[in-house]
């Protein structure tokens, strides 16, 4: 069965690793990361938006997520990725996820406190854990979309505050990550605030704590697409050592989306140039497929350090 994250954060946190959540919507998507975990005996995130459940359907994906259980016999936790509301976050507890994130960011302090608090009773209620949200990424959260001067640090000060009153059992915050493939303009040099996430960590000791928008944006990707008649110039993701450093801390959470969706267009590009012949899908989708579970692999061994903890 599905298991929520409390025990694997428990774990993440004492062993100075971190557990990848990888955004899912499709089988091949699901197959490739949830193989590589399986190679690697890694525990393992597995969460949809609200976008991606309106694509692939709640039904697909749960059915999809199941048949990786039996696959793999991994511990795997079903999460929402920024619910935005207490009914979508509803709808996915009862439709059988184990873990969801309520974003509350972009409402103001106190909202979020109610929202989250909401979310977290009837979610404990269910034995669902909750991630909440702090402090505001640049780029593009879901729909919402927070502008580079507009983008805000967690303020290490209401941590504390806001665990408490919620509830919640992971905290997602703000230290210079941001969602998508442009996230440092270039000639800007990629930096991450180590010191708000340690400031944060005093204040909530042994606590989880969740990076969103933490994906490399890994340049061979970016190179191979632009090669292959992509036009993506100018992508720049996070270094991988600081990630890896941030695991070591009290991140326990590393969200990965913008990797897979590299890895994948990539792969597909490079296949077409080279096959202007091949029309079946399984042509370029298996070899999209593996290029997933490498990278993943990679993260895993890499960036996560999880590789072993299943
Ligand atoms: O945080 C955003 C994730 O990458 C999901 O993106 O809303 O396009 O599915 P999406
Ligand atoms: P990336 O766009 O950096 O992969 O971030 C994904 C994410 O945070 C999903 O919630
Ligand atoms: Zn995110
Ligand atoms: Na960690």
């Amino acid at each position: 069965p599905l298991v929520n994250t409390r025990e694997m954060f428990q774990k993440a946190y004492d062993g100075g690793y971190a557990i990848g959540a990888f955004n899912v919507n499709n089988m091949e998507i699901i197959q490739g990361i949830t193989e590589a975990a399986k190679e690697l005996n890694a525990p393992l995130i597995l969460q949809v938006s609200a976008g991606a459940r309106k694509y692939a359907s709640h039904t697909y994906l749960m059915k999809l997520v199941e048949a990786a259980l039996i696959e793999t016999d991994l511990p795997i936790a079903l999460h929402l990725d920024h619910g935005d509301s207490f009914e979508l976050c509803k709808s996915c507890i009862d439709g059988g996820f184990s873990s969801v994130m309520i974003d509350g960011s972009h409402y103001d302090y106190e909202e979020n406190v109610a929202l989250t608090r909401k979310v977290v009773e009837y979610a404990h209620e269910r034995n669902v854990t909750v991630e909440g949200e702090l402090g505001r990424l640049a780029g593009i959260e879901d729909a919402v979309n927070v502008s580079a001067e507009d983008a805000s640090y967690t303020n290490p000060a209401q941590v504390q505050d806001f665990v408490e009153r919620t509830g919640v059992d992971s905290l997602a915050i703000a230290i210079g990550t941001s969602h998508g493939a442009y996230k440092f303009k270039p000639g800007q040099k990629p930096q991450l605030r180590f010191d708000i996430l340690e400031e944060v960590s005093k204040r909530l000791p042994g606590f989880p704590i969740v990076l969103h928008g933490a994906s490399s944006v890994i340049p061979e990707f970016v190179e191979k697409i632009n090669k292959f008649g992509g036009a993506m110039p100018d992508a720049i993701g996070i270094p991988e050592e600081m990630l890896r450093q941030a695991a070591k801390m009290a991140v326990c959470k590393i969200n990965i989306d913008s990797d897979l969706r590299l890895a994948m267009t990539a792969s597909i590009r490079e296949h077409f140039a080279e096959h202007p012949d091949h029309f079946d899908p399984r042509q370029y989708l298996k070899p999209a497929r593996a290029a997933i579970k490498d990278m993943v692999a990679h993260k895993i061994n890499t960036v996560l350090g999880c590789a072993g903890k299943a």
